[in-house]
C-alpha cells in the first residue's frame, strides 16, 4: 500500500455517515448503530452482479442457492467448492462497491476446521471474496474463531439453514417453540462472541427476528425473519420471478423478468421464422469495390 492510499484512523470516510465509495465491514456495523437498513441480495453472474452493484446495494452474496436457481437442483447440497469458486469469480469482476460474500457449500467446512479454513482461504485468494458465510449455530463457533484468526470475516446463518434440509425434514420455519427460541438465542450469541460480523436470520417468527436484532450488537440480515432485522436479503431469482415454483411467503416479486424473457424469445422466434430478422439495416455488406 502506498502512503498516498493509506488513511490514518479517523480520516477515512468510514467515520462519517456519508455513503462510502466502498462498503466495508465497519460500515455495516456503523449502519446498525445509525439504524440504517443494510441492503443485500444474491448474485451469481457478471451481468446481474454489475447491475446490483451499480444500484448501490451494500452486500452481494454468491449464495449456494445458485444450485437451485441456476442449476435446477432440488436443494443446495450437491454444489461443489470448485463450482462456487467459479461463480464467485464472475461476480467479483463486476462488483466494485458492495461487500462481496461467498457462501461455503455443504461439505466444505463440516469435515474439520483445518479444511474449513483452507477452503475459505480459496474463496479469498482465488475468487476475491471479502468474507464467507457458513450455516449453523454454536456448533460452528470454534470454526468462526479459526476463520477470523485467519483474517477471514464470517457471516453466520441460523434459523432455516438449507444445508440442514434433511435434519429439519424440509424447508420449515424454525424457532416456533420456547425451547427452539432459547436455542437460537444461544446460537446467535455464540456466533457473535466467536467473531461473526453479521448474522443471516432465515425462516423464523418475526418476534424472534426482533429479539435477536435487539440482543445482538452485530447486524442481523433477515430473510423471512420479519421487518425489524437490521437488513434484508432476497434471492435475486425469487424477487425477479425467474423461478418455476410458487414463492415463499416472505418473497416480494419486484419484476417479472421470466415473463419478459419468454415474450422476447417468442418474438425473436416469430421474427426468424417469418424472415423479419435480420433486416437490411442489421446486415453487413462487402466494402465498395469488392464484388463477388
Ligand atoms: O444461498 C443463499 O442464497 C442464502 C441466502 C438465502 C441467505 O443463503
Amino acid at each position: 500500500m502506498s502512503l498516498t492510499t493509506f488513511q490514518p484512523a479517523g480520516s477515512s470516510t468510514q467515520r462519517s455517515n456519508a455513503t462510502p465509495a466502498k462498503v466495508t465491514i465497519p460500515w455495516l456495523q456503523q449502519k446498525k448503530s445509525l439504524r440504517q437498513p443494510v441492503t443485500c441480495v444474491t448474485a451469481y453472474d457478471y451481468a446481474s452482479a454489475r447491475l446490483i452493484d451499480e444500484a448501490g446495494l451494500d452486500l452481494i452474496l454468491v449464495g449456494d442457492s445458485l444450485a437451485m436457481v441456476m442449476q435446477g437442483q432440488p436443494d443446495t447440497l450437491a454444489i461443489t467448492l470448485d463450482e462456487m469458486l467459479l461463480y464467485t469469480r464472475g461476480v467479483r469482476r463486476a462488483v466494485k462497491r458492495a461487500l462481496l460474500v461467498a457462501d461455503m457449500p455443504f461439505g466444505s467446512y463440516q469435515v474439520d476446521e483445518r479444511e474449513g479454513v483452507a477452503n475459505a482461504i480459496r474463496f479469498v485468494k482465488e475468487a476475491g471474496a471479502e468474507a464467507v458465510k457458513i450455516e449453523g449455530g454454536a456448533n460452528r463457533a470454534s470454526l468462526v474463531r479459526r476463520l477470523t484468526d485467519a483474517e477471514i470475516p464470517v457471516m453466520g446463518h441460523i434459523g432455516l439453514t438449507p444445508q440442514s434440509v434433511h435434519r429439519m425434514g424440509g424447508y420449515k420455519v424454525q424457532g416456533k417453540t420456547l425451547a427452539a427460541v432459547d436455542k437460537l438465542r444461544a446460537d446467535a450469541l455464540a456466533l457473535q462472541e466467536a467473531g461473526c460480523f453479521a448474522l443471516v436470520l432465515e425462516g423464523m417468527p418475526r418476534e424472534l427476528g426482533t429479539i435477536l436484532t435487539a440482543e445482538l450488537t452485530i447486524p442481523t440480515i433477515g430473510i423471512g425473519a420479519g421487518p425489524d432485522c437490521d437488513g434484508q436479503i432476497l434471492v435475486l431469482h425469487d424477487m425477479l420471478s425467474l423461478t418455476f415454483s410458487p414463492p415463499a411467503k416472505f418473497v416480494r416479486r419486484y419484476a417479472d423478468i421470466g415473463a419478459h424473457i419468454r415474450q422476447a424469445v417468442e418474438e425473436y422466434k416469430r421474427d426468424v421464422e417469418s424472415r423479419n430478422f435480420p433486416t437490411e439495416e442489421e446486415s453487413y455488406h462487402l466494402p465498395a469495390g469488392v464484388q463477388l
